[in-house]
């Protein structure tokens, strides 16, 4: 009813704005938009503040560009938060002042709402040539641009977020949690810079979103159940990536995941499903549906890699360990960079199940000859227009 009246009186902004509650302005707490004062130490008074506010709290970021060192937002709070960012938060050029795995760092937190339209800028171009050092030294990641820990029943829309350090938007353990409308960006060379990474989630929705970075556009992890992800552009960048998986015992299955209406752009994969080869963990990955997904000259279209092996020679343990099953691809189409435009590369241990095809069309613009399709322990089934033809029976 208040967004029907909203929208009625729309031109009465009064009205609107009356919907976001008590307003913490960030320049009240001696905040700066100046792009060198260091307001880590406003913004964490302005939380406090709004946190501890019954009902609906605004922390208001003018449209002004305010430099930021690593900040933690920890609930819980009393009311609902509203984060509105209409300017651009600025990130140390240097990854050492960040001492934390994210530069914006939300936590224990529910009925958070980060909006805005404004700009997360992570000034990640000067470590991402030290980037693959750093993780081979510390075994660490830079840092996300914006993290989520615990936070449910949450909501990010129209919000930018730029050449982050490490991952852009990075999740766990978070529930009931919608990104609606994000725009993630870095150059397609930088390393390790996943738009949006997930781990530990359940009841997520990722909606019209444009991503394009130098890792995947959206990375799914263990323990993850119940997405729905529609209207995704993504590339550059490694595509829709479930894995990798296997590698350590306490990772959880994954499940229900539905992916549509999605065009890839000059990706190195589309639909991609990678698990170690030398797994540890036992675990299913199942009930998936792939639906009306357009390939522009991606180099792996439909990918499933059971031996994952980035830095060879891994030990051999006879195969994953990580059971897929019930897998539907419908209605894909478009161009591939490679003649093995579908790729079932399935584990010898745990041979994929229910792997089904309808009407796909993906032709091969790379070098080879026409696209072929590979399969490998790998059950299921193809019906409708099939080219590549199909090797599943
Ligand atoms: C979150 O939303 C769910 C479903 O809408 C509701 O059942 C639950 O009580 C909410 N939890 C919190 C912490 O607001
Ligand atoms: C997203 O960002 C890219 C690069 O900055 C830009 O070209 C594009 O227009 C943006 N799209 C939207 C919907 O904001
Ligand atoms: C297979 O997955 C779909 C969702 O993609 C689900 O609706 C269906 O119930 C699953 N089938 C079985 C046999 O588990
Ligand atoms: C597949 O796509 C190509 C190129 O877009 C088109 O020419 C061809 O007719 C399509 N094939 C089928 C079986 O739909």
């Amino acid at each position: 009813m208040k967004a029907i009246l909203c929208l009625y009186f729309l031109f009465v902004a009064v009205a609107c704005r009356r919907d976001r509650g008590k307003i913490f302005d960030v320049r009240t707490y001696g905040a700066k938009g100046d792009s060198k004062t260091d307001n880590a130490d406003a913004f964490m008074k302005a939380w406090r503040d709004a946190c501890a506010q019954n009902g609906k709290s605004t922390i208001y970021i003018s449209k002004k560009t305010f430099y930021m060192s690593d900040v933690t937002f920890k609930g819980p709070c009393k009311g609902k938060i509203v984060f509105f960012v209409t300017g651009t938060l600025l990130a140390p050029a240097d990854a050492k002042k960040i001492k934390q795995d994210a530069w914006v760092h939300f936590q224990y937190v529910d009925n958070l709402v980060v909006s805005g339209g404004g700009t997360i800028d992570g000034q990640g171009s000067n470590s991402w040539s030290s980037n693959s050092n750093i993780r081979a030294m510390n075994s660490k990641l830079l840092p996300a641009n914006m993290k989520f820990d615990y936070v449910r029943n949450s909501t990010i829309r129209g919000l930018k977020s730029l050449n982050s350090k490490g991952e852009h938007l990075s999740f766990f353990a978070v529930d009931h949690f919608n990104i609606i409308r994000v725009n993630i960006t870095a150059p397609g060379n930088s390393p390790n810079t996943d738009g949006i990474k997930i781990g530990f989630s359940s009841n997520m929705k990722i909606w019209d979103s444009h991503i394009g970075t130098g890792d995947d556009c959206i990375a799914i992890l263990a323990g993850n159940t119940n997405f729905d992800i529609h209207g995704i552009t993504c590339g550059p960048g490694h595509g829709i990536s479930v894995g990798s998986l296997g590698k350590f015992k306490q990772e959880k299955s994954i499940h229900s995941f539905v992916v549509r209406d999605t065009v890839f752009t000059g990706t190195t994969d589309g639909i991609r499903f990678k698990t170690w080869d030398s797994s540890v963990a036992d675990l299913t990955v199942s009930d998936f549906w792939y639906e009306n997904i357009q390939m522009v000259d991606v180099k792996h279209p439909i990918n499933i890699e059971q031996n994952y092996c980035p830095r060879p020679p891994c030990a051999k343990l006879g195969g994953s360990h990580v059971q897929i099953r019930n897998v539907t691809f419908k209605n894909i189409w478009g161009t591939s960079g490679t003649k093995e435009a579908v790729n079932f590369q399935c584990s010898k241990s745990f041979p994929c199940k229910g792997i089904h095809l309808i009407d796909i069309n993906l032709t091969n613009r790379g070098p080879g000859g026409p696209a072929i399709d590979l399969c490998e322990n790998v059950q299921g089934s193809a019906r409708g227009k099939m080219v590549p033809p199909s090797c599943l029976k």
